[in-house]
């Protein structure tokens, strides 16, 4: 059987196996897919030992994202872009990485919440790596604008500047939190690392749009702190990032297996397992 596996430090509540073995039962497809935990000396041997041992492919989680974009002899444009690797796809001529991480995320506003980035103004919080991942899958889907907001306001301008040269048509900006007062968005996408210490990007109020959705990247039981903060400020529609985690999912299964799972219900269900827990 075709062996993947998800590798990261800690690795033990990865929902990467739960999730892959469900597109397998639905797509008839015979693979084996495993949660591996990477010593944090080790990234690399251990990825050649589970391509030794029959390995087709893995999943890269944190802390080793960009140990994998060194690691591949081979990386997809979006990879490059990102500068970091999610995905790695084994084959007679080396590894080759990719990152599906903002791929994930454009087809989840698209798909599933009825939210395509084309033509609207999108605010992105933070500048760390989720928010690089995110940016040419945003950019190519066409915003009408897209105003990176940081709390180091310089690192929220080295992205843009970084990605000026695929910005073409797309009113790209960088700016500070304060300097949003004023400003209101149709989509707000919080990619900062704020919620994992319980905390919030300061916002200014009155940010949101009519009809506008609050998008947060964590996901976990009810309304993440971000989104009842953006519902307060008068968001009516909020989503959590679990159809971003399946929705990259199903990009690195298809770039192995040539097709594509249904991930709907795969989605619906990891919902009601989440809510159940
Ligand atoms: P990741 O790879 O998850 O994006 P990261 O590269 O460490 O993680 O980036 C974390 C992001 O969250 C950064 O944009 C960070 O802001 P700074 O660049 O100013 O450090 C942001 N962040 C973390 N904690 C935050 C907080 N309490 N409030 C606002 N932004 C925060």
């Amino acid at each position: 059987m075709d062996r993947y596996a998800v590798i990261g430090n800690p690795i033990a509540h990865s929902k990467s196996p739960w999730i892959h073995t469900a597109f397998a039962r639905q797509t008839g497809q015979a693979l084996r897919y495993e949660a591996l935990l990477g010593p944090l000396d080790g990234f690399a041997a251990s990825v050649h030992a589970f391509r030794t041992a029959g390995g087709r492919g893995m999943n890269v989680t944190v802390p080793f994202k960009l140990e994998a974009y060194a690691l591949a002899n081979r990386r997809t444009p979006r990879a490059e872009a990102a500068g970091a690797v999610n995905t790695l796809a084994f084959d007679p001529a080396g590894i080759l990485g990719d990152n599906t991480d903002g791929a994930g995320l454009v087809r989840d506003l698209s798909a599933n919440l009825g939210c395509a980035p084309a033509g609207r103004r999108i605010l992105l919080l933070g500048a760390g790596g989720a928010t690089r991942g995110a940016l040419l899958p945003l950019l190519d889907s066409r915003p009408a604008a897209l105003i990176i907001a940081n709390r180091t306001v310089s690192k929220a301008r080295a992205l843009a500047g970084l990605f000026a040269v695929h910005a073409a048509g797309v009113a790209l900006d960088a700016c500070g939190f304060d300097e949003l007062a004023g400003e209101r968005f149709d989509l707000v996408i919080n990619a900062t690392a704020a919620s994992l210490a319980g905390e919030l990007p300061p916002l200014p109020p009155g940010l949101y749009a009519e009809g506008a959705l609050a998008y947060d990247m964590m996901y976990g039981r009810g309304d993440t702190p971000f989104m009842r903060a953006a519902r307060a400020d008068g968001a009516v529609r909020v989503a959590d990032g679990l159809g971003m985690l399946v929705e990259q999912a199903a990009e690195s299964f298809t770039l192995w297996r040539g097709l594509r799972p249904d991930s709907a219900p795969v989605l619906a269900a990891l919902r009601r397992l989440i809510d159940a827990s």
